[in-house]
């Protein structure tokens, strides 16, 4: 009897201490999160993270995600929750659940004043399930200094979620300016709070290489490097000349490579490799002219070029070996079932002139250097099929008849993407406008320079990848949409955050949120608080649209 008493006690006391914890009731504008989540019930009081909370998982993936969140508190808080391994279910416990139900992404999120329930089918569900509640804790848990003052609370609220689309992109242009392996894994940070699931890496181009390839070590011996014209306007920068070293640049090694990949996929980021061909290769012609029609010589491009006619030979097929030799490369590296091609932008006036390339068009029975293109990325795509992937390239890659299993992406506005949609194939929807984050986003007296054009936050907010002109089978194509930034005019990675935040919440919005869902006054409402989180975490980013009120400014002069 005594000792019934006792435990009566104790369980009294404990109670008290528990319903002691500072606690409150949240009102709907203090919940800021972005994306927009599915369906979400708030209720009152709220669940207060401590140094006892545990955080109770299953598996090893759901083990890595538990771990990164409670590292956050680590620098935040001070302490962290215990990540603890199939736990008896108490209090003051975040709980990880397994349920079928929920698909590839989504997720169900149930907190209580006694503790927190995650419910997702793939590691992805959880992963974002993490990345909401993130959002419901104060603004501070993105402090890399100890916050004595914040009480860690989180509204009792009940939400269900899955994104719209599957495709949520963003592509980095590191050729044109090159951003060390820790920007990009920074970046990696940045965008995975946004749930954005894909990123590009556009790896070369005219102006450098940015991948070893062990076969070919001249790629970034010479191709990753350029003479610095830093300080003249892009399009004006004279060729390196005989004299000159060229010390500007700099690429990833292999080791490199895989832990961004590695770093990416704990995050539920796919990174997709970019090897351009059959232009835009300056960079790799500099390294091995022998693959040109001409046979060069060729410097990396320290700037600009225009139209872009120094692009591989297609008549040659030592240049489809060294092409093979870089993607198997390049396909050990990246598990990403697409490997992008490039294909924009190649004038053919070599081909027109080149014995092999005209042999080739002869004895293809091609009628133009339109269908060697095609015969070009035909070839390269069986390659790539028989290494069990998906060939993607820029919408050029219709022209003159698109690869049997290829995916377009869509850049040229929409009409690629329509015709490749139409035609069966997938398609990453990425039109100028409004996806180039390249292009100005306020008034061009106001910001720094840019490539040209106008993608101002609500004209992001408001892309809706699905063209009208589609009906509802060909819709089904559309993967999804990207957000591309080129970076000629963006010299360091603060600049590309500028160009990048809050553009991305918005284009992230686009992707994830249902219509339903989706206003852009409450979204405007919404990122401006939501950069309380960009300022700790050191986001540089543009207050552009803030200036103008979350509305158009004033249009571009020209
Ligand atoms: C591109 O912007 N040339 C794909
Ligand atoms: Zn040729």
């Amino acid at each position: 009897m005594k000792e019934k008493i006792a435990g009566i006690a104790i369980l009294l006391v404990s109670c008290l201490l528990w319903s002691c914890q500072p606690s409150r009731t949240f009102s709907d504008r203090e919940i800021i999160l972005i994306p927009q989540v599915q369906k979400m019930t708030l209720g009152s009081s709220s669940f207060r993270f401590g140094e006892n909370t545990e955080i109770v998982i299953r598996t090893a993936d759901q083990q890595t995600i538990a771990e990164n969140f409670s590292g956050l508190f680590g620098k935040s808080a001070g302490w962290k929750p215990k990540v603890v391994k199939d736990v008896a279910e108490g209090s003051n416990q975040v709980r990880f659940i397994t349920t079928e139900s929920l698909g590839e992404e989504g997720y169900s999120l149930d907190v209580t004043t006694r503790g927190i329930e995650l419910k997702a089918a793939k590691p992805a569900g959880f992963f974002y399930a993490i990345q909401t509640l993130r959002q419901l804790l104060p603004a501070e848990i993105e402090s890399s200094q100890k916050q004595e003052k914040t009480e860690w609370l989180v509204p009792v609220i009940s939400i269900s979620d899955s994104p719209s689309f599957k495709w949520r992109g963003y592509m980095l242009d590191v050729s044109r300016h090159f951003f060390p392996k820790e920007e990009v894994i920074q970046m990696i940070d940045f965008l995975a709070i946004h749930k954005i699931n894909t990123l590009h890496l556009h790896l070369l181009d005219d102006q450098g290489w940015r991948i070893e390839i062990k076969k070919y070590p001249r790629l970034t011996s010479v191709g990753a490097w350029r003479v610095n014209r830093e300080d003249k306007p892009w399009n004006s920068r004279p060729k390196q000349t005989a004299d000159e070293k060229a010390t500007y640049g700099g690429f990833y090694s292999q080791s490199d490579i895989k832990e961004i990949v590695s770093y990416a996929a704990d995050r539920y980021i796919n990174v997709v490799p970019e090897i351009e061909m059959p232009a835009h290769v300056t960079a790799a012609l500099a390294a091995y002219p022998q693959y040109s029609c001409s046979g060069g010589p060729f410097t990396v491009l320290p700037g600009g070029v225009w139209p872009v006619t120094d692009i591989y030979c297609a008549g040659n097929d030592s240049t489809f070996l060294f092409l093979q030799d870089v993607l198997s490369e390049v396909i050990d590296l990246f598990p990403s079932k697409y490997i992008h091609i490039g294909g924009d932008e190649a004038t053919k006036t070599e081909w027109g002139k080149c014995p092999k390339c005209k042999m080739r068009i002869k004895t293809e029975g091609l009628k133009n250097a339109g269908e060697l293109q095609s015969y070009f990325i035909k070839r390269i795509e069986k390659f790539i099929n028989s290494k069990g992937r998906v060939l993607l390239g820029w919408d050029e890659i219709l022209e003159g008849g698109l690869p049997p299993k290829a995916t377009v992406m869509s850049w040229r506005g929409t009409q690629g993407g329509i015709d490749a949609a139409k035609q069966g194939h997938d398609v990453v929807m990425t039109p100028g406008q409004p996806c180039y984050f390249d292009h100005y986003q306020g008034a061009k007296e106001e910001e720094p320079l840019a490539i040209g054009g106008f993608n101002p936050l609500d004209k992001v907010y408001d892309f809706n990848p699905v063209p009208k002109e589609l009906d509802a089978e060909s819709a089904k194509h559309i993967l999804g949409a990207q957000a591309n930034l080129w970076t000629e005019y963006v010299p360091n990675i603060k600049h590309a955050q500028y160009m990048t935040f809050p553009r991305i919440a918005a284009i992230a919005e686009a992707l994830w949120s249902p219509k339903e869902v989706r206003n852009y006054d409450d979204f405007y409402r919404r990122i401006q608080s939501f950069t309380k989180r960009y300022d700790l975490m050191g986001i540089k980013y543009a207050k552009s649209a803030f200036k103008a009120g979350g509305k158009t400014p004033e249009p571009v002069k020209k």
